[in-house]
């Protein structure tokens, strides 16, 4: 149903998943990971492997992602960085010069082997249920390489990206080639599709956007077209970049929801499918408004080829499951109806 829709064939209910439903919200995710930090929980196939399960058990959504973290990779090719509780990832040396950034190299299976184990895993106890796997986009990546943690301003990535080009295609190239080995172990593995996260791109123009962060995006997006998975492409406060990042050359593109499907639909070209775009905040406000919005964005999600619900952005972690629950419910039942 979920890969049928990214692909825009007809499907009997539109299907739904959360950004971030691993974790976060779940009580049974808080005593699994009890005493366990992050990035040893993330390369621990069997937890690896019961938090993805989390919330395909208590939601029924369409489809699994890959419980892990954007800078897992990062980590893996010899980075020194750690995730702090409730702060993010945080790099020990900042990448700020040209010797900082020789130092990226390709990523091999042998790096990631927990991610093989956990996701073969994954796809035999998943059964129909198709696993998203995932991974940062290159300037999401480079912010955190660059500014040496979470950012509001990206102030150093800007410098870079604005001041010193040739440091920051290198940076963003080998980023890209990193990326592309890593989403190949995942689809190898099993995956039945990705999401190439770019969570922060929306601080950067459209100029800058087509001329330092796009062909690099779209050198990640080419290089895994052959292995014949639909390819999710999403970032917060996009609106002004819809259909660049479409073009970069994502089969799905992911809306926050800032920006409402029906219009989303004019800034994207035609041959895409869209997935958004509930505000995760309007989760606090009474079911009936949550069920008034869904349904609103259900209809709107109608005028694109192929439309999969989601959230737009993450679960916030005070979210009360349940909602989530009944959201997902509503969703199948209501886009069944017409
Ligand atoms: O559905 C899922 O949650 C799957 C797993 C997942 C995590 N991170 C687990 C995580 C996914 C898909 C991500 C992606 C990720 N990580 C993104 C892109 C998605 C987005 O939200 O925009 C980004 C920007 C990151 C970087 C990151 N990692 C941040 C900003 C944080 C801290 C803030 C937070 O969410 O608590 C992390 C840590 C992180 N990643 C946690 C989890 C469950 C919390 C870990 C902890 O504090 O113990």
């Amino acid at each position: 149903m979920f890969v049928r829709a990214c692909r825009r064939r007809p499907v009997p209910h539109t299907p739904v998943w959360y950004m971030r439903q691993a974790g976060r919200s779940l009580p049974e995710y808080l005593r699994v990971r009890e005493g366990v930090p992050m990035l040893e929980a993330c390369a621990r196939p069997d937890m690896i492997v019961e938090i993805t399960l989390q919330p395909v058990r208590r939601y029924a959504v369409d489809a699994a992602i890959f419980f892990s973290d954007i800078v897992v990779p990062l980590k893996a090719i010899g980075v020194d960085l750690d995730i702090k509780p409730g702060v993010g990832p945080v790099i020990a040396d900042p990448i700020r010069d040209k010797a900082a950034v020789e130092r990226l190299r390709r990523l091999t299976p042998d790096d990631v082997p927990f991610t093989t184990e956990a996701i073969r895993g994954l796809v035999g106890e998943l059964g129909s249920t198709p696993l998203i796997g995932f991974a940062g986009a290159p300037f999401t990546l480079a912010s955190y390489l660059i500014e040496g943690g979470p950012s509001k301003n990206h102030d150093h990535t800007k410098a870079m990206m604005y001041g010193e080009p040739e440091l920051w295609a290198e940076l963003m190239d080998r980023l890209a080639d990193m990326t592309i080995d890593y989403l190949k172990v995942q689809i190898e593995a099993g995956a039945s599709a990705i999401q190439l996260f770019d969570s922060w791109v929306g601080a950067v123009g459209p100029q800058d956007y087509q001329e330092s962060v796009l062909p690099h995006s779209r050198k990640i997006f080419d290089a895994i077209e052959s292995l014949g998975v639909p390819r999710i492409h999403f970032g917060v406060a996009t609106g002004e970049l819809l259909g660049l990042m479409g073009e970069a050359g994502a089969d799905v593109v992911g809306v926050d929801w800032r920006v409402p499907l029906d219009e989303a639909v004019h800034r994207v070209e035609p041959g895409k499918a869209l997935q958004g775009n509930l505000d995760p905040a309007i989760l606090f406000a009474p079911w009936e408004v949550v069920e008034q919005r869904a349904r609103d964005i259900l209809a709107r999600g109608r005028t694109a080829e192929g439309h999969i619900f989601n959230l737009g952005h993450g679960v916030l972690p005070s979210t009360d499951p349940d909602v989530l629950a009944r959201l997902t419910d509503l969703v199948h039942e209501a886009s069944a109806e017409r």
